[in-house]
């Protein structure tokens, strides 16, 4: 049986990862693939739990230990679709806690932030065949999610500066695809095949 492939997108807010996940969906559907889309925070109880969290305020590792309870019950079902042979999209994974989370612990714990949540997902998150990192100018970001009306404490543009300079500095570390998202849309969805083709 062929080995499912796990492809994970990473990016701030309003780098359009909902909209280029559904699309390679239909990309790699057309060319004979099963796909699971999925996306954290996930859909079940404890994705609920980190919503909740967000709304309220609470301590940024308290939030942190939420995220990653969710990434690691999310973890072993990405495992078992992986095992049946199918494409696993995932929108947000453990880059995210590492970034967002990093970014809001950093007045908390300084340099010891993204070490500690590197750390405590290390046991918890699975090795991606690929991850892309859309970027953007967070000010564009901001009204792209502007548009949508209700906007989270986690889409101010100064913090999703720092998100964006986190999620930069990973894709170094682990050799991630950086896909430049202010582009027309074609032309990104274009670049992310180009990334995955090697994969699937
Ligand atoms: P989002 O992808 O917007 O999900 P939904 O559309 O279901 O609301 O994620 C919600 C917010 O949570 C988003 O601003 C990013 C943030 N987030 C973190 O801070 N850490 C994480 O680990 C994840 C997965 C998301």
């Amino acid at each position: 049986m062929k080995e499912g492939t796990f492809i994970v997108l990473e990016g701030i807010d309003g780098t359009g990862k909902s909209t280029i996940s559904k699309k390679l969906k239909e990309w790699l559907e057309g060319d004979g693939r099963e796909v699971v889309l999925t996306a954290e925070p996930t859909k079940e109880w404890l994705g609920n739990a980190v919503r909740r969290a967000n709304e309220e305020d609470l301590d940024p590792r308290t939030e942190s230990l939420l995220f990653t309870a969710d990434r690691c019950q999310h973890t072993k079902r990405i495992g078992t679709w992986l095992d049946e042979g199918k494409v696993v999209i995932c929108d947000r994974y453990f880059g995210s806690t590492v970034a967002y989370q990093g970014a809001a612990l950093a007045p908390l714990m300084g340099d010891n932030a993204i070490p500690w949540l590197m750390a405590l997902n290390g046991p918890v998150a699975r090795r991606a065949d690929v991850t892309i990192l859309l970027t953007c100018e967070p000010s564009m970001a901001m009204r792209r999610v502007g548009d949508r009306g209700h906007l989270s404490k986690f889409e101010k543009e100064e913090y999703l500066r720092k998100v964006q300079d986190n999620y930069l500095m990973l894709a170094k570390e682990l050799n991630w695809t950086v896909v430049d998202s202010d582009v027309q849309l074609a032309q990104v969805v274009e670049t992310v095949k180009q990334a995955v083709r090697a994969y699937v």
